[in-house]
């Protein structure tokens, strides 16, 4: 077991845990933000730098700190360490940079992209970046990619955090996307614009933290904020069918995996659940999905929706009684 200090909270953590990993068994606002770590993927993480952190005492036997600033979900705790988040300075402006950077090509079309309303990236350059930008080149383009009939990548929209790339390999079978070219000229591709023809592949939607994978079948249907998540299950054969499912009235509008705090898919679903099963009665409603992350829709305000009273003439009130 190691010791660690993040912002003057000492947890102990089994050896070989990450910062990220430490702080969020804090949990609470000593967690940095990550936007390309994910738990269940292998070898996620490392790609963005919004997780990085100070490292002010490197451990119990070595108390030197790190000269720089270190990615906290890919950097092990040492017994005694002592981190700094949102006590550091440093951290703090070098994320600001970060976020800046993420958005010199992430076009800002917030109030036509699906994503708007549960989007990391929104949120977090709410929480963690600056006012303006200094970029004055122009944001680079794409035109929107089919991959599949359900699934549509929008590159334009991409920060490259590979997650969806880690779905394709680690839980589907016959991985046909990736990242092609580099730097500038990066891009989320089928190679050959083959359709991704898998059962779990819908779930590089889940795990997209921008609006650069949409589900087809829920595309423009609402903004997320008018629908009512609740949690439901099915039996189904191909995965564990516990699902959130997205109400607006009586219809359902989408089928997502269940997310937890960190907006993180707990098991993940198949497309069968996902994109054909759209019928109240094809699910066994369990209750209203609890959101409990920082969001839009995390004020869970559709739980308790009361019916607006009837209206009667004597509830008019003379302005000047
Ligand atoms: S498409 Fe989404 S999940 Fe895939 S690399 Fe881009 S931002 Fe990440
Ligand atoms: S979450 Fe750590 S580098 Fe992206």
């Amino acid at each position: 077991m190691a010791k660690v200090i993040i912002d003057g909270i000492e947890v102990e953590v089994e050896d070989g845990t990450t910062i990220l990993q430490a702080a969020r068994s804090i949990g609470g606002e000593v967690t940095p933000p990550a936007m390309c770590y994910y738990t269940k993927l292998e070898g996620s993480g490392g790609y963005c730098r919004t997780c990085l952190v100070e490292v002010s005492k490197g451990s119990e036997k070595d108390p030197r700190p790190m000269p720089k600033l270190v990615p906290s979900c890919r950097t092990m705790v040492q017994d005694g360490m002592e981190v700094k988040n949102t006590t550091s300075e440093r951290a703090l402006e070098a994320r600001k940079g970060v976020v800046e950077m993420l958005l010199v090509n992430h076009p800002l079309d917030c109030p036509v992209c699906d994503q708007a309303g549960e989007c990391d990236l929104q949120d977090l350059s709410y929480d963690h970046g600056g006012y303006n930008t200094r970029s004055e080149f122009e944001r680079r383009t794409f035109e929107k990619q089919d991959i599949g009939d359900k699934i549509q990548l929008h590159m334009t929209r991409c920060i490259l955090c590979y997650r969806c790339v880690k779905v394709a390999d680690q839980i589907t079978d016959g991985r046909v996307h990736g990242v092609i070219n580099r730097g500038d000229a990066a891009e989320i591709s089928t190679y050959i614009k083959n359709a991704v023809d898998n059962d779990f592949s819908g779930n590089m939607i889940d795990v997209c933290p921008v609006g650069a994978l949409t589900d087809k079948t829920f595309r423009f249907k609402s903004r997320v904020w008018f629908t009512k998540p609740m949690l439901a299950h099915r039996d189904c054969d191909k995965c564990s069918g516990k699902t959130t499912i997205w109400f607006k009235g009586d219809d359902v509008l989408r089928v997502t995996g269940r997310k937890d705090e960190w907006n993180e898919v707990e098991e993940f679903i198949c497309n069968t659940c996902r994109f054909d099963k759209k019928k109240v009665s094809d699910w066994t409603i369990e209750g209203p999905k609890e959101v409990s992350r920082s969001s839009v829709i995390s004020a869970n305000k559709y739980k308790n929706l009361e019916k607006p009273k009837e209206f009667k003439l004597n509830d008019i009130k003379r302005l000047d009684s």
